[in-house]
């Protein structure tokens, strides 16, 4: 485990040096100047938040995006122990109350075209008191009227998330998609998926066994990989 007071991101640090970085390394900032949020989005990064990245270098590299899939369920879980009626909003945002309360920035390395590691970043509200520059709605668990410790979490989430990492590896999203689903509250529900420049419209018929987005539209059923979904 790195450990720093501050850093620009995690998942910066971690792509920068990656070649040095031994598989299942976690980098942990206690801040972050420049933290990085999914679609070229920043990530208020103020003390108080957990702030981690995660260094993967599976030998095998199927069924990578369910790894981030996994991530998002294990904070959901952690966060369902504490009492917290936390959901997850596909495809691995973590929401209370329609707030975000996780947010998961998961990037490839590459070199010569070779796969080198998955960098899963992760920020989690915990002590923050004000969010309101966050850009969106957000909520901390202390918002909740929680106080819980940021070192605790952390073990709690890589626990519940290695537990798990070498069967969603080999079996991808089945692994996860009965517990997935459980939080999921968004199945016959309307939602816009924003991705390039037309969005596209539907009610969620239910997640796929490979972790894609399955909607009815006007236009038939349509299967999403990729994009964010609005509610
Ligand atoms: C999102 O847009 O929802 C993803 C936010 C991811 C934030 C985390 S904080 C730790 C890691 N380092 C970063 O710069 N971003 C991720």
């Amino acid at each position: 485990m790195l450990r720093f007071d501050e850093l620009d991101s995690t998942n910066a640090y971690a792509k920068r040096n990656c070649s040095l970085i031994e598989n299942q390394t976690i980098i942990v900032a206690k801040t972050q100047s420049a933290g990085r949020g999914r679609l070229s989005r920043s990530w208020l990064s103020e003390p108080g938040g957990l702030y981690f990245s995660v260094v993967l270098k599976p030998t095998q590299i199927t069924h990578l995006a369910n790894l981030t899939q996994l991530m998002a369920l294990s904070v959901c879980q952690v966060l369902r122990e504490l009492g917290v009626a936390a959901q997850l909003k596909w495809p691995n945002d973590v929401l209370v109350n329609d707030k975000k309360i996780c947010g998961i920035l998961s990037e490839a390395v590459t070199s010569e075209n070779k796969f080198d590691a998955l960098v899963l970043g992760v920020g989690v509200n915990i002590a923050q008191t004000d969010l309101s520059r966050a850009g969106q709605p957000a909520v901390s668990l202390a918002m909740l009227g929680i106080n819980y410790d940021a070192e605790k979490m952390l073990q709690q989430i890589l626990d519940r998330f290695f537990a798990q990492y070498e069967n969603v590896l080999q079996n991808g999203f089945s692994a996860i998609r009965t517990d997935y689903l459980n939080y999921f509250p968004y199945i016959g529900k309307e939602v816009i998926i924003a991705h390039g420049t037309t969005p596209t419209r539907g009610t969620v018929q239910t997640i796929s066994p490979v972790g894609e987005l399955i909607l009815n539209t006007p236009a038939g059923q349509t299967v999403i990989s990729i994009g964010d979904m609005c509610i």
